[in-house]
Order: structure tokens, then C-alpha cells, then sequence
């Protein structure tokens, strides 16, 4: 993973959090049909935040049907207990939040040991001088432009200069994380996140669903390219 210098390298990574559980086999094929670079997942225990998902055996089971890299957000605590076992079920990218540990750069190698791609995040109340101190020892910073738990929520503009002033940290100490924003995008607020390199969207892109099943690629297909599109575009 290094990080995108042009739109055409834009990394589309629709939020599985938004998909049709009762299908998500078919919803993993629709989306890397329509175009997505990688598949989002969602981890929440309950705990860290206040929903739930799915765990080690249920990413492991995406795994068996996806050709696209998982990108796996840990929102959950005592992470350092389910490193492994989300490395083991497939993750090929594994964020964990800065509010999550006291041992951030452990975690950050035990991942990197493992072949996987080590991702940190925090939420939109944690100042981004909270992560700076590891941009060396990772592959890809995660900026929440909402609060984590839930699809749906609205963009929080003000988060954005976080991701300005990564790209500058980025580019005065030669660091080669990716920078991926998460949170509300859409074909709008993804101009605003142009700095970025990967895009995260639940919402905007599982949303465009009808309730015809076999149109599902088509209809994902146009918010995907959507968003490569506005990604892309200069500010
Ligand atoms: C929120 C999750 C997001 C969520 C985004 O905690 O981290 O990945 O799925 O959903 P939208 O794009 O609908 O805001
Ligand atoms: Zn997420």
C-alpha cells in the first residue's frame, strides 16, 4: 500500500457495515463487480462503542468470498486479545484506535510481524497530536469524520483539517502511510476530502439499492465512480 498520487489510484472501500447481512455474499461480489478497491469492515463490541457487529468468524467467512483486500476497523477493547485472531480470519488491513491501548507501538508491530497492513484511528474528539508520534510505524492513518458506532451519520466538516495536515506531516518527513477518511462520504463531501487517498462509504454507495437484487452492480457501480470522481477533483 503506498499512497495515491493521481484520482485514477483512489481507493474506493465501501463499508460492509450498510450491506444486506441476510446476502452479504452477494453484496461482497456487487461491489468488487462495480469497481471497490477494498472492502470495509466494521468490528464493534459493544463496548469501545455502542453497537455490535461481527467477530473473527464472520470476517473469515467474507474472506472465503472476496478478491478484494479487507480492511478491517477495530473499533473494540483490549484489542491487543483479537489481533491475531482477526489476522488469522483474513484481515489484510487492521486499524486499531489510539483511545483503545496504552501500547500503541506494540500492537502497531505486532501487526506489521504478521504481513498485514498496520492502520491507526481516532475519533473525531482526539487531537491528531495523539497519533503523531507513530506515523512512522504505520501503513495507513484513519481520520473519522464521525463518531464511531453507527452508518448514516452526518460528515463533520471540521475533521478535514486532519487530514490537511497529515498530507503535510506526510510529505515533510517522507512517511508512505495511506491516509483514508471515514464517516459520511459522498459524492459531496469527498471533494472536501480530496487529500486523501482511500474513501470509506456505507451509506452513499449500499444506499443506491433498489429492490431489484440483480441491479444492485449498476447502481453501485455509479456511486463508486462517483466518488473516485469527486475524490479526485482539486480543491
Ligand atoms: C462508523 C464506521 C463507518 C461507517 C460509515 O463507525 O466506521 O465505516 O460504516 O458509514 P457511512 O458511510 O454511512 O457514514
Ligand atoms: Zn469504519
Amino acid at each position: 500500500v503506498s499512497h495515491a498520487v493521481s484520482s485514477s489510484s483512489k481507493i474506493i472501500a465501501p463499508s460492509l457495515l450498510s450491506a444486506d447481512f441476510s446476502r452479504l455474499a452477494e453484496e461482497i461480489r456487487a461491489v468488487e463487480e462495480a469497481g471497490a478497491d477494498w472492502l470495509h469492515v466494521d468490528v464493534m463490541d459493544g463496548h469501545f462503542v455502542p453497537n455490535l457487529t461481527w467477530g473473527p468468524p464472520v470476517v473469515r467467512a467474507m474472506k472465503k468470498v472476496a478478491t478484494k483486500p479487507l480492511d478491517v476497523h477495530l473499533m473494540i477493547t483490549n484489542p491487543e486479545a483479537m489481533l491475531g485472531p482477526f489476522i488469522d480470519a483474513g484481515a489484510d488491513v487492521l486499524t486499531i484506535h489510539i483511545e483503545s491501548t496504552t501500547q500503541p507501538q506494540e500492537l502497531l508491530r505486532a501487526i506489521r510481524h504478521r504481513h498485514v497492513k498496520a492502520g491507526l484511528t481516532l475519533r473525531p474528539e482526539t487531537s491528531l497530536a495523539q497519533v503523531t508520534p507513530f506515523l512512522g510505524d504505520i501503513d495507513l492513518l484513519l481520520v473519522m469524520t464521525v463518531s464511531p458506532g453507527f452508518g448514516g451519520q452526518a460528515f463533520m466538516p471540521e475533521q478535514v483539517r486532519k487530514i490537511e495536515e497529515l498530507a503535510r506531516l506526510r510529505q515533510q518527513n517522507g512517511y508512505n502511510f495511506v491516509i483514508e477518511v471515514d464517516g459520511g462520504i459522498n459524492d459531496v463531501t469527498a471533494r472536501d476530502c480530496a487529500l486523501a487517498d482511500a474513501f470509506v462509504a456505507g451509506n452513499f454507495v449500499f444506499g443506491a439499492r433498489g429492490s431489484d437484487d440483480a441491479l444492485a452492480a449498476t447502481a453501485y457501480r455509479e456511486r463508486i465512480q462517483q466518488l473516485r470522481h469527486s475524490g479526485g477533483a482539486s480543491q
